[in-house]
């Protein structure tokens, strides 16, 4: 019976050791964590710069906000998307994905090819238009739960 106490401590302290060992392990975990998508880390977005080319006009003489209307939010017509507020790494992707031919519309790879070809855009000007259209406010989050 006398014994009983002790057998609760020690059983006590190895939990306790236990929990401790456990603890460095979700540490350990979010070291080992790598981010899916690192495309857009590799070319950090500046906002204020991917504004300027927003409103720049492309070879094609327009400019983003021509089509996709003020912020990305506003497009002229039903099939031109609105990109304002999207996912960041999803315009970067989408906007190389134009630029390498993998996803193709006559409209829009043209206009990321013609500039491409004359220089007004590189890929930091992707990451900095990316940048400044997913910071905007944009319905996409509603459509979400729209019906
Ligand atoms: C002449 C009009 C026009 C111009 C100028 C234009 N776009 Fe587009 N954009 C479109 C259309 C139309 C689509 C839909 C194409 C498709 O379905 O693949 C589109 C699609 C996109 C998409 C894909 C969106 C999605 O939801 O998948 C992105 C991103 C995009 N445009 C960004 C831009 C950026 C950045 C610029 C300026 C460098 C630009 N666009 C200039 C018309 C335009």
């Amino acid at each position: 019976m006398t014994k009983r106490p002790l057998a609760i401590a020690t059983t006590c302290a190895l939990f306790l050791g236990l929990a401790a060992c456990g603890k460095s392990e979700p540490a350990a975990e979010g070291a080992a964590h790598k981010p899916v998508h690192q495309h857009v880390s590799a070319y950090d977005g500046d906002i204020a710069r991917g504004e300027k080319l927003a409103a720049t006009k492309l070879p094609s003489g327009q400019s983003c906000v021509d089509c996709h209307g003020a912020g990305g939010v506003k497009p002229i017509d039903a099939a031109t998307p609105v990109i304002g507020g999207q996912y960041q790494d999803y315009l970067f992707h989408s906007l190389q994905q134009y630029r390498d031919g993998k996803r193709d519309h006559a409209l829009m790879t043209m206009q990321i090819k013609g500039a491409f070809e004359a220089g007004t855009l590189d890929n930091q000007g992707l990451a900095d238009l990316s940048a400044y259209f997913a910071k905007q406010d944009g319905p996409l989050g509603d459509m979400a739960r729209s019906k």
